[in-house]
């Protein structure tokens, strides 16, 4: 176990703890790691990125490369373990809440989510997090997990590996036929027509990975809200969502959407570290959960386990925030990336975002051959282009992308299309280009 007498004591307040803090050390970290440059302009921001120059990246939404700042905190904080582990992981786990590593890491999330930094559990990915929340639901046989069929494989396992174990069951509904002609009202009364007296839970993606569709998540929960009305607090239904390809490309106010669990990945569009991830909700519903993985990050449970007893109070986000050591600086570099989110401005990266791949879908449905599957409008959609060329298969057109130094994906689902995604390491001259590929690949399929 970790926490020391030496920390525990300074948990509970004591001045022993105090004493001997190596104190300065994590100032010193913080002192090596340089201020972000001013990011006014996009040429700016793209100069943070290591990014090959080979080629053109429309795949960034798969996994992040880490802009300068992110680097230069995980650098920072790897060189202050490097030479004092020990000390370092003692002082920025488990000594004083003050100086707790975590809790700056989540204050840091908190002012760019909206709400609270102890609503936030910190997870390493967005598949944790979807695992964490669905096994830790109190479900039971003759409860039912609604769930789409446009969902992530690591949404639908997690709801599997829960629902085998605690004997609810499934049911999987679509939201619309084609994602190209979706409407927010036609979304809003599928969902409404689904729920059934049973269900107790509605799974959700903010932004499909399989389609480019952005759900409206605000009318879906106003939805489950009116449902609600009629029902008690152990029969509600709440509404988890996969959002990790909507945060750090949408402009929304996460904790206001009206989600109960929102868990994400922060790995993505974020911009933080790889192996970084976060759920939110408020304290009632973290209340709802049972905690799957022994957590470091609430002394609560340590002060339980040393009296054996049960630990006290509610289940809070912290006893959710997995345990035993972690990659430490890079979850406590996370910061680093949401700082620099909030410096350039959450409303400016969605329109450049916007606007970048507003261009990218004009073009492709402009190309003989190609069916775009993304909606136009910019309400249904965020920074994922998916299409589909007559006559080839995704993979093929990836692979005549990536011999043209285009590095475009292919959508791993049972249906799968060929995806561009434009963020801010790319340019419009980089989206034509992108298209002007994609237009030769289109001719290569004959
Ligand atoms: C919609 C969606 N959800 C979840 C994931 C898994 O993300 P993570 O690696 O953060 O677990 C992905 C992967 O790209 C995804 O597209």
């Amino acid at each position: 176990m970790p926490l020391s007498r030496r920390s525990f004591l300074a948990m509970q307040g004591g001045a022993l703890g105090a004493a001997l803090l190596p104190s300065g050390l994590l100032a010193a970290v913080q002192a090596k790691t340089p201020p972000l440059p001013p990011l006014d302009d996009w040429d700016k921001v793209r100069a943070q990125f290591r990014l090959s120059p080979d080629y053109l990246h429309f795949a960034g939404f798969y996994l992040a490369s880490h802009p300068e700042s992110v680097r230069a905190a995980v650098d920072g904080f790897r060189r202050a373990l490097d030479e004092n582990p020990f000390l370092i992981v003692e002082h920025g786990m488990f000594e004083s809440d003050a100086e707790n590593l975590q809790r700056k890491v989540r204050e840091d999330i908190a002012a760019y989510l909206g709400g609270h930094q102890d609503e936030i559990a910190l997870t390493p990915n967005t598949t944790t997090g979807l695992a964490l929340v669905y096994h830790g639901l109190p479900l039971k046989a003759g409860d039912e997990v609604l769930v789409t069929t446009h969902d992530h494989v690591v949404h639908h396992e997690s709801i599997r590996l829960s629902t085998e174990r605690n004997g609810a069951s499934v049911r999987k509904i679509t939201l619309f036929d084609e994602a190209s002609t979706a409407s927010i009202d036609g979304i809003v009364a599928r969902v409404h027509a689904a729920i059934r007296p049973q269900t107790r839970v509605l799974g959700i993606t903010w932004v499909h990975s399989s389609t480019g569709m952005r759900l409206p998540v605000r009318q879906i929960a106003a939805v489950l809200k009116d449902v609600n009305r009629d029902r008690d607090e152990a029969t509600r239904v709440l509404l988890v969502v996969d959002g990790v390809h909507g945060i750090g490309a949408v402009d929304e106010t996460i904790a206001d959407l009206g989600c109960d669990f929102f868990c994400a990945g922060t790995h993505k569009w974020i911009f933080a570290p790889r192996g970084t991830g976060l759920v939110w909700a408020r304290a009632d519903n973290w209340a709802r959960l049972r905690p799957l993985i022994p957590s470091f990050s609430d002394a609560e449970l340590y002060e339980a386990w040393k009296q054996n007893r049960a630990p006290r109070g509610p289940n809070v986000a912290n006893r959710i925030t997995p345990g035993g050591f972690q990659a430490y600086e890079h979850q406590w570099a996370m910061g680093a990336a949401f700082r620099m989110h909030r410096q350039i401005g959450r409303t400016r990266i969605a329109e450049r975002i916007r606007d970048l791949n507003d261009q990218c879908k004009r073009g492709l449905a402009a190309i003989p051959k190609v069916k775009l599957h993304t909606p136009r409008d910019a309400g249904l959609s965020a920074g994922i282009c998916c299409f589909e060329v007559e006559g080839s298969k995704p993979n093929e057109i990836v692979g005549r992308l990536l011999a043209r130094k285009v590095i475009a994906s292919s959508s791993p689902y049972a249906i799968s299309y060929a995806r561009l995604s434009a963020g801010l390491m790319n340019t419009p001259e980089q989206v034509d280009q992108a298209l002007a590929a994609v237009r030769e690949a289109t001719k290569a399929a004959g």
